[in-house]
């Protein structure tokens, strides 16, 4: 193959996605829709990749990232112009472009390699991926004429009855000799029912200038589908979910209910590692092997370590040690590090703190901006109290530590190597190595309470009967 550059349109508003932010940067499977034709054009080997950019150009450039060169449609006046954008930063290249819609993201590298190659080897001025819908609307027909041959592509809004009733699609997805093309777009009129600068109006442009074009369908019709709306949006993203949770169950992952298993396109999950019903795992998250993850939890951009489990828990940018345990009804916050064995209970919340080495917080715990040693053990209600209003304060407790059940941590402070907290207390300032830090209430008892409680209640209610057994003197009301 000869090589080929790719331009991805990608600057339009997306008009029926009915959004605030650019078509191409809606989600499928916590991707956004423009990286997976990056993927297909990457994998295609195309030696230089132009994006054209437009509508919310800063967030599509920031997923285009290092992946390709952007170029600017100021004004979106068409996915001709949009070609047009181009043709200065091409120069004199005289060879194949690739032209894709932003929005083409069932194409498949293989798909694309193909349709590159033959088109090359036919010499043919421009070659178009077309597919034959049993639904085509919305699509732009491929309009034959008597022998067959290719004559046009008239979009939707533009078409006769006739031509409408023609269920061969374009699919957006083109190849053309690059002379060729912009030769033909310097000739295209806005003169259409949307008034734009279509693209598709080049095929005609060629074909009546006797220039070769070349129509080839399509092996698989979904690899040609555009996402106009969020209900071909919604489409995609079950397409895809299934295609990530088959992949990850011929590797070796066990999905007990792969229908109630949620999981984005760029997590990775190891062997033997088992996913329970109602789990989402997302972003940039990683599980190790022989992990058990769900039911019910969410993980977002989480690192999970081989052996660790995790139940009805939201993990959010964390990290989870080998053979730690999490949940049920655990939260852990941004920046959460839990080492080897480390344990995460009932109702605990966790934010941007470390707990070392077989460490426990077994229940009903807030702990924020603490770095907790190894071997220690949280009591239940333990609460850093980070927050003075103002800032965040550090709490550091080292290794062996026993925090009493009900204590407050009032930070900044810091609880020594083998030291005790006794329940119930709120501690301000630092226990040494070693020391029993205690600060509560002291008690007392008070002898016959309740005795002398129920005779003042029955004295006032006027039962008289045991009032001789009264000392007569003043009671204290304890
Ligand atoms: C387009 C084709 C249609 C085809 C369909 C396949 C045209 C005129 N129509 O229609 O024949 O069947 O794709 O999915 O080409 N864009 C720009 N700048 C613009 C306008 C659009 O960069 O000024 C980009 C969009 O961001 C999008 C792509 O071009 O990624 C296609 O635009 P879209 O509005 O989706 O075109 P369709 O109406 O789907
Ligand atoms: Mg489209």
């Amino acid at each position: 193959m000869a090589g080929f550059v790719a331009i991805v349109l990608a600057a339009g508003l997306g008009t029926r996605m009915k959004s605030r932010i650019p078509k191409v940067m809606h989600e499928i499977c916590g991707r956004p829709m423009v990286s997976y034709v990056l993927d297909a054009v990457e994998a295609a080997g195309a030696k230089r990749i132009i994006v054209v950019v437009g509508h919310g150009a800063d967030l599509v450039k920031q997923a285009v990232g290092a992946r390709g060169e952007c170029v600017l449609q100021a004004e979106q006046l068409g996915t001709g112009h949009a070609v047009m954008q181009v043709e200065g930063a091409l120069g004199d290249y005289g060879g194949t472009v690739a032209v894709i819609a932003g929005d083409a993201a069932f194409l498949a590298g293989d798909d694309l390699t193909v349709l590159v190659a033959g088109h090359q080897e036919s010499g043919a001025a421009a070659t178009v991926l077309s597919a034959a819908l049993d639904d085509p609307t919305g699509y732009g027909r491929i309009i034959r004429g008597a022998q067959g041959e290719i004559v046009r592509i008239v979009e939707e809004k533009d078409a006769s009855p006739t031509e409408a009733a023609v269920n061969e699609v374009n699919s957006s997805i083109y190849c053309f000799s690059a002379p060729r093309l912009f030769e033909a777009l310097h000739h295209i009129a806005p003169d259409n029912t949307q008034g734009e600068y279509y693209l598709t109006d080049v095929i005609g442009i060629m074909i009546q200038r006797g220039l070769p074009v070349r129509v080839v369908r399509a092996s698989d019709p979904l690899s040609a589908r555009g996402i106009n709306t969020r209900v071909q949006l919604a489409e995609a993203e079950r397409i895809f979910r299934d295609r990530v949770r088959e992949r990850l169950m011929l590797s070796g992952v066990t999905l007990v209910d792969p229908p109630s298993t949620f999981i984005d396109a760029n997590v990775a999950v190891g062997r033997d590692t088992v996913i329970l019903p109602f789990t989402f795992l997302q972003g940039k998250t990683i599980i190790g092997e022989g992990c058990t993850i769900g039911p019910f939890v969410r993980m977002v951009d989480t690192t999970v370590a081989d052996g660790a489990s995790v139940s009805n828990a939201v993990v959010m940018q964390s990290t989870i040690g080998p053979g730690a345990t999490v949940g049920p009804y655990s939260f852990l916050r941004p920046g959460t590090v839990l080492e080897e064995r480390a344990k995460v209970g009932t109702f605990v919340e966790v934010k941007k703190s470390i707990i070392g080495k077989g460490s426990k917080v077994p229940h009903q715990t807030y702990l924020g901006d603490a770095t907790v040693g190894e071997g220690v053990n949280i009591g239940a209600g333990t609460i850093t109290c980070n927050y003075d209003g103002w800032q965040k304060n550090p709490t550091v407790i080292e290794n062996d530590v026993f925090i009493g059940s009900n204590s407050n941590l009032v930070a900044p402070v810091k609880i020594g190597r083998g030291a005790y907290v006794a329940a119930g207390s709120t501690i301000t300032r630092d226990v040494p190595e070693g020391a029993l830090g205690i600060a509560r209430g002291l008690q007392r008892e008070i002898p016959d309470w309740v005795k002398r409680r129920l005779e003042r209640r029955q004295k006032a209610e006027g039962h008289g009967g045991h009032s001789s057994n009264e000392s007569g003197g003043k009671q204290r009301d304890e």
